[in-house]
């Protein structure tokens, strides 16, 4: 038999994942002022003994004002990074793992209740509220506060909160950087006409709106050694009329490859409320399939893969290079190393697990 696809190698910039499972980033909700604590340590704990590839940290923020909600976990103070400090400490004693985070900014979805207390917005002047932040000034959802127009100077100190985050990500030896473009969120804000509106050279042409979030992509690539992998989490489509598409995104894709990129991570909607997706087994590797025939950047595909040997059929069709588990691995935090016996191949399991490994 051929052997499994899947569990082959892939080197992003010099980082070396075991396979091509990776675990793709899920807020938790559930840091304190951007605090890591307990509840992280069980979770990534768990997933760090998955037998993934690697391990993406859930959206994690580069300053207060870009949180989601304020459980959001965050690394723009001394203590988010602190707390971090702790989290990675463990992890590298739990794993070979290797561990990368998602830096991001909520743009207009930030001030927003808990997905669990129905994730309606909270307005700026209600208790727990702030004002957003975001290209123009047109709210997410129909009567909702807009949020703020960023000014020239908020732009560059955004784009310095990335820059921040991004070195303090290197600095606790994290091994990779995504930068959340994705989901209607900040830098998705840039690039989909439906939520930029902007006159000067930020909003407009497909030029402009590429503009903002390439300049951020280049300042945090050129923040953190080359040896390490830094890459965009998109979304290909905003599955509206009028919205972000994948022409769209492969130019984007263009200019992330030119500026040395390492991979992207495809996935697609969030930005508006007229989406209309249609939700299906593997319904986004048809857009990571399109990016990566057209810019050969390497490409992790994301979205409903659930079992084994789809897994192994999208890697091993070149439809992407690796592949991203959301839900699938908190349903079974052990998915890789059940997709390795399912597949013939091995995962590194944990030494205290060593009567449990798959032959
Ligand atoms: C997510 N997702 C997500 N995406 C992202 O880019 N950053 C994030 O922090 C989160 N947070 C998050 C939390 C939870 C609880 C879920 C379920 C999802 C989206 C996630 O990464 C993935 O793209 C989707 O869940 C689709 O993949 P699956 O779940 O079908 O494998």
């Amino acid at each position: 038999p051929t052997p499994s696809q899947l569990f082959q190698p892939l080197t992003l910039s010099q980082l070396t994942l075991p396979n091509r499972i990776v675990i793709a980033p899920m807020c938790q909700y559930s840091a304190q002022e951007g605090n890591a604590n307990d509840w992280h340590l069980m979770h990534y704990g768990s997933l760090a003994v998955s037998g993934a590839g690697m391990l993406v940290l859930e959206a994690t923020a580069v300053s207060a004002v870009g949180r989601i909600t304020d459980a959001d976990l965050g690394i723009y103070s001394a203590d988010n990074q602190q707390a971090l400090a702790r989290l990675m400490g463990s992890l590298r004693k739990l794993s070979d793992i290797p561990v990368a985070i998602q830096l991001a900014h909520a743009g207009r979805k930030a001030s927003s209740h808990l997905p669990w207390e129905g994730a309606a917005q909270i307005a700026p002047d209600a208790p727990r509220g702030w004002v957003a932040q975001a290209p123009s000034a047109i709210a997410h959802g129909a009567g909702e506060v807009p949020p703020a127009e960023m000014t020239p100077a908020e732009l560059a100190e955004v784009k310095d909160a990335f820059v921040a985050a991004a070195k303090a990500a290197d600095a606790l030896g994290i091994d990779g950087i995504e930068i959340h473009m994705a989901h209607g969120y900040l830098l998705h804000e840039f690039l989909s006409p439906l939520s930029n509106t902007r006159s000067d050279a930020y909003g407009g042409s497909l030029e402009n709106r590429l503009r903002y979030p390439l300049e951020v992509f280049a300042a945090v690539r050129a923040a953190v050694p080359a040896a390490k992998p830094v890459w965009v989490r998109i979304s290909a489509s905003d599955w509206a009329p009028g919205g972000w598409d994948i022409d769209g995104s492969i130019a984007l894709a263009q200019g992330l490859k030119a500026l040395g990129c390492s991979a992207i991570h495809v996935s697609s909607g969030g930005l508006s409320t007229a989406q209309q997706i249609p939700v299906q087994p593997g319904y986004q590797v048809g857009f990571a399939e399109a990016i990566k025939q057209a810019t050969g950047l390497t490409t992790m595909a994301v979205g409903l893969v659930t079992e084994p040997a789809q897994a192994e059929h999208i890697v091993a069709s070149g439809q992407a290079d690796a592949v991203a588990i959301g839900r699938a691995a908190l349903y079974d935090p052990r998915w890789p190393w059940h997709a390795a016996a399912s597949l013939g191949a091995q995962v590194d399991a944990p030494r205290q697990y060593w009567r449990s490994q798959p032959r």
